[in-house]
């Protein structure tokens, strides 16, 4: 059984690293089992490093803060997920803006809450709710230089009905996310 690794990078609650450990993680799909071989948090308290452990994963933690500049932050983190052998970055929630010391060097894709190229940066689902579109959605796309710019794998989207809360909106945001984010890395995956 040919084993695929992968690093998940996430910076808070980790809902969506939860989908993975449910859906993914250690699960043997037509050509391969997944595993995690890596999970990296810029935060301490994040609420992901609980759920990890849940599944008996361990969490590095690698606060940006320490850091003087954002490359030697990225070349910190691209020398572990080398270790781990992680074919694959999963960045789940992970906010930070990362440089080419990143995303030259590692093969990774991102989970953006909007229809990108729209509302891209840290406050997408508030920009895309406040906007006059009829719909909302979420994208994951290919980590590139270009913040949330790189070649989109695949989008959702949904109606944004009359009356709709910000919660309700940011809830049916993260029920797509819930869904696609593992379906993605397996199509990426398991094939031969
Ligand atoms: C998700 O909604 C994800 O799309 C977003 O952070 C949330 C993480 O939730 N990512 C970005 O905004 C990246 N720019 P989670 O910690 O519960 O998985």
């Amino acid at each position: 059984m040919v084993i695929k690794k992968i690093a998940v990078l996430f910076s808070g609650s980790g809902s969506n690293l939860e989908k993975i450990l449910e859906n993914v993680h250690c699960k043997i799909f037509s050509t391969c089992k997944i595993e995690i071989a890596c999970l990296i948090c810029n935060k301490k308290d994040a609420y992901g490093i609980q759920r990890a452990k849940k599944y008996g994963l361990e969490t590095t933690i690698i606060e940006h803060i320490n850091y003087d500049d954002r490359e030697s932050f990225d070349k910190k983190m691209v020398e572990i997920i080398k270790k781990s052998g992680a074919e694959l970055v999963v960045l789940a929630g992970f906010m930070r803006i990362l440089t080419p010391e990143f995303t030259k060097n590692v093969n990774a894709i991102n989970l953006h809450p909007s229809l990108l190229p729209l509302f891209k940066g840290a406050h997408a689902i508030e920009e895309s709710y406040n906007s006059d579109m009829k719909v909302g959605g979420i994208s994951i796309h290919y980590v590139s230089e270009e913040l949330d710019g790189g070649e989109i794998i695949e989008q959702e989207c949904f109606k944004k009905e009359d009356g709709m809360t910000l919660e309700e909106f940011r809830a049916k945001i993260h029920a797509l996310e819930h869904k696609l984010l593992p379906k993605t890395i397996v199509d990426i995956l398991d094939k031969n």
